[in-house]
């Protein structure tokens, strides 16, 4: 039975191999320095669906304020490990999340999803989320 629940800082360990998943291998400790400040932060969100011992995804969101539209939620991170995919989990984290937002206020929640993972973009179609545009990533190291 998989329980949707906000993270906690114990789970950086379990979430450190969920992000190698996603592609983004990092040091336990890097991801429990960053998980402490998203659960600091009053405009971010943190989930982890887990099943018994098990933690089968999470899911990042937070709000996002432009000065081009109004307030809106964005998904920051989101993956479902291997063993549990097509079960229903992602459904669930998106579920959870869109419950956060619509908590906070808002009205809209989007996602920006590489085009390297085709099977997010049919996760999102499914669970009725629009394609809205394609665009290109940039960035550039600064020295501070
Ligand atoms: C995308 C991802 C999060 C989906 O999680 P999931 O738990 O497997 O998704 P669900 O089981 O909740 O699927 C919900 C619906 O999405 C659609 N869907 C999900 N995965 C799909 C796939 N591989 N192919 C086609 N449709 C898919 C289906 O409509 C599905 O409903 P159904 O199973 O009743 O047919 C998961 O595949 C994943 O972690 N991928 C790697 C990381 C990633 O791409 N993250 C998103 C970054 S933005």
């Amino acid at each position: 039975m998989t329980e949707i629940r906000p993270a906690r800082a114990a789970d950086a360990p379990r979430l450190t191999g969920l992000l190698t998943q996603l592609g983004y291998p990092s040091d336990p400790a890097a991801v429990s320095g960053r998980l402490s400040a998203l659960l600091d932060s009053a405009t971010c969100q943190v989930l982890v669906a887990t099943a018994g011992s098990r933690l089968d995804g999470c899911l990042a969101l937070e709000r996002r304020l432009t000065l081009v539209e109004d307030e809106l939620a964005e998904i920051t991170a989101m993956v479902v490990d291997e063993t549990a995919r097509r079960s229903g989990v992602g459904r669930a984290l998106v579920r959870a999340a869109e419950g956060w937002a619509a908590g906070e206020g808002l009205h809209s929640v989007v996602v920006r999803s590489n085009v390297v993972r085709p099977e997010s973009h049919q996760f999102y179609e499914g669970i009725g989320y629009r394609r809205k545009s394609t665009s290109h990533g940039y960035r550039k190291e600064i020295r501070g």
